[in-house]
């Protein structure tokens, strides 16, 4: 049977996103039912530096993505066509933090189990998410692909590739916490619209979502403190460094806190 990290890395190549979801879905049952043997890849490169996307799905830069009102039915498809991309995005995120740090110097051995368990269970909530989302697009008379979709999360993980925390900083901690400031107008939008459905999808999200950044927070904490660094800070250096565009306001505060992100680490002054 093949190990872990030989599955992820054909997991991450998959280029059909209904395949890659049922896939990650079955291979966290496979590893909390009987485990799979943990073997590092025999090279870097064998890590896809590009996830497997569909062929035809056109991929632009971020802000080129049309914008539409809520209130129509195109207007829905296209928030909900955006959110599925981000699930695909986070499915993939969630197994690359694996592949590429499990097994590194930057992780000591004795936190190893614990963080795949983390991020495997991760990546089971953003393959259920993407295939809840992508059921309403169907339903809607859509479906993932039909519109195009930006490369900026892939770029954040491209740009976190070299360390494990400017990876928690900057995808958990930075990028997911900015989902939760966001999400609750979303869902406020689509119930007034009348679309409950799509509401209660990502109501469901949402929640969970507090649950993926809390996770984020609590490895970027384990690991400063393991490498004897003060976290707040080492945050607010890597949030400079990588992405200062990133963190803005307004600020999801209640959801935030619930996850352990307190205002001490996001609330700082930077250009
Ligand atoms: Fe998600
Ligand atoms: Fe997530």
């Amino acid at each position: 049977m093949a190990d872990l990290f030989s599955h992820i890395t054909r997991i991450l190549c998959e280029t059909d996103p209904n395949e890659k979801a049922i896939q990650t879905r079955s291979l966290v049952k496979m590893w909390m039912n009987d485990g799979l043997e943990v073997a590092a890849p025999e090279q870097e490169t064998a890590i896809p530096l590009q996830p497997g996307r569909p062929e035809n799905l056109q991929l632009v830069a971020p802000g080129a993505v049309p914008r539409r009102k809520i209130g129509t039915l195109e207007g829905r498809i296209a928030l909900l066509h955006a959110i599925a991309h981000i699930e695909l995005n986070a499915i993939d995120l969630a197994l690359d933090i694996i592949v590429r740090f499990a097994i590194s110097s930057q992780l000591p051995d004795q936190f190893r189990n614990d963080f795949i368990n983390d991020w495997l269970e991760v990546a089971a909530d953003e393959a259920r998410h993407f295939l809840m989302i992508e059921e309403r697009l169907v339903q809607l008379g859509s479906h993932y692909g039909a519109l195009s979709a930006h490369q900026g999360l892939w770029e954040a993980a491209l740009n976190t590739r070299d360390h494990v925390l400017a990876r928690l900083a900057i995808a958990p901690m930075l990028l997911e916490a900015r989902g939760l400031d966001v999400t609750p107008s979303m869902i406020e939008k689509l119930q007034s619209t009348g679309d409950k459905t799509s509401a209660n999808i990502l109501n469901v999200i949402y929640q969970e979502e507090i649950g993926h950044v809390a996770k984020g927070v609590h490895w970027f904490n384990r690991l400063c403190k393991s490498n004897q660094i003060e976290p707040k800070s080492h945050f607010q250096k890597l949030v400079k460094e990588r992405l200062p565009a990133g963190l803005r306001p307004p600020f999801n505060h209640e959801a935030r806190q619930k996850a352990g992100l307190n205002d001490g680490y996001y609330l700082f002054s930077h250009p």
